[in-house]
């Protein structure tokens, strides 16, 4: 079994980590954050990840992971070292390297020889060749291996994934990092670095692509008087377009496809293509946001200002505690700039983000409310006692932007129900 040190102990790094422990290899995973490595060492994990507890406490208990602080001190006898860090957006849209070259910076000097450094992080087309620069080390090879790990499923992701996608120029580097995955049953695609990381990036920016053309047909379906369920049924089961990845909802979010897709565009501009069909992508679900928004104050009777509204749901998506670029929020901060009076709910946010409260149960934010938006798809929200949610209301109206609620039930009791696109 391998020596293993992954730089980084955010949601991919730290899956990274876990996963590759539960595969039998010895993991010492990295951290800057003094805070997160004593919760770590502790068994205490700081994200809620489905399966993730498990795991670092079986590695941390059977010896095979620890966590340490600072990227050098992972790599003292580490075979191959995974950097797992972030990779934000720059105004203009690009991704910004300083943590994965400052990360490469500080653990060249530290690398045994012949060891394989891998790159996880999601990173822009030619940053294998940077890290090789920045690293300056002719013994060491540097390879890409990028993830596709979805936040609330990440274990099982990389437990069970689709394909594992590997670039490099040397092939035995290719082969080692390929037999990492003992015990993974997957396809593995050897390319060559620049192939590798378009690759990531061109997932991404389909999976967009889904959501925003989904979320059209919904208005096109609000206008005809389609129900897009029945129409993305029909479509789906043509092997060619598939069923996944096509549900509306209030557009898409997170870390990873709001900033991937704006990269790609960027990328492609960088390289002399204008990559207008992704444009379109991104103007589709920035007007997602506001049609959701119209939706609400429809349903609100024209007007926002002075209006109480109720919302569930400020995470990205459900199962995840993570709220970074969600929809929700954007749509709070829009009800919010018409004067509505939201309070909201959300089973996963604890403390304020981006100046948004959770309350502690999701009827007390219905007190009074004209309009009740339900804006991320957590299951819970489906077994409420929809009497006692109504009795609440000022007016029992309710807009469902994940199309999560039974229509024809809360009709029954008396709301005024609308999806998207049915
Ligand atoms: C995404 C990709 O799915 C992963 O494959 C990738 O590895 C990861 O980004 C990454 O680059 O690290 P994730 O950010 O966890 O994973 O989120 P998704 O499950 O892809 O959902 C993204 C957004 O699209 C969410 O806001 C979700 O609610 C929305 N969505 C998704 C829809 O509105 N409809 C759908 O049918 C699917």
């Amino acid at each position: 079994m391998a020596q293993i040190a992954v730089i980084g102990a955010s949601y991919v790094g730290l899956t990274t980590a876990a996963c590759f422990a539960r595969l039998g290899h010895h993991v010492v995973c990295a951290e800057i954050d003094e805070v997160k490595v004593s919760q770590l060492q502790r068994g205490e994990v700081p994200i809620v990840e489905a399966g993730l507890d498990a795991l670092v406490r079986e590695g941390s208990d059977e010896g095979r992971l620890r966590f340490v602080l600072g990227a050098a001190a992972a790599c003292d006898s580490a075979e191959f070292v995974y950097l797992c860090v972030q990779t934000p957006q720059r105004a203009d849209g690009s991704a910004d390297l300083s943590f994965i070259e400052a990360a490469a910076r500080e653990i060249g000097p530290a690398l045994s020889s012949e060891a394989v450094v891998v790159n996880k992080s999601t990173v822009p087309v030619g940053s294998t060749r940077v890290v090789e620069r920045v690293l300056g080390r002719d013994d060491v090879v540097v390879v890409s291996n990028p993830e596709f790990l979805r936040e609330g499923s990440a274990v099982h992701d990389f437990l069970n994934p689709d394909r594992i996608v590997i670039g490099s120029d040397d092939q035995s580097a290719a082969a080692r990092v390929a037999a990492l995955y003992i015990g993974v049953t997957a396809p593995i695609i050897v390319t060559d670095p620049a192939s590798a990381e378009t690759i990531k990036y061109a997932a991404n920016a389909f999976l967009a692509a889904k959501v925003s053309f989904v979320n059209a047909l919904a208005a096109v379906c609000d206008a005809v008087g389609a129900d897009v369920k029945d129409v993305v049924l029909g479509v789906g089961y043509d092997t060619r377009i598939g069923h996944e990845f096509l549900k509306p909802g209030p557009g898409f979010g997170g870390s990873c496809l709001p900033k991937d897709t704006r990269a790609l565009v960027h990328i492609a501009d960088d390289a002399g293509y204008a990559f207008d069909l992704l444009r379109g992508v991104i103007a589709v679900n920035e007007e997602q946001f506001h049609r959701v928004v119209a939706k609400v104050r429809d349903m609100a009777g024209g007007s926002l200002a002075g209006a109480k509204v109720a919302v569930w749901g400020l995470t990205f998506k459900a199962r995840t505690d993570d709220t970074r670029e969600s929809p929700a929020l954007r749509i709070v901060s829009l009800l919010a700039a018409e004067g509505a009076d939201v309070q909201a709910y959300d089973p996963a946010v604890k403390g304020p983000v981006d100046g948004v409260v959770s309350a502690n149960d999701p009827y007390s934010v219905c007190e009074g409310a004209r309009v009740l938006a339900v804006l991320t798809e957590w299951d819970d929200f489906r077994w409420l006692d929809f009497d006692k949610v109504g009795g609440l209301m000022e007016t029992p109206c309710v807009v469902d932007a994940r199309n999560l609620l039974d229509k024809p039930a809360l009709e029954r009791r008396g709301f005024r129900y609308v999806g998207i696109g049915r």
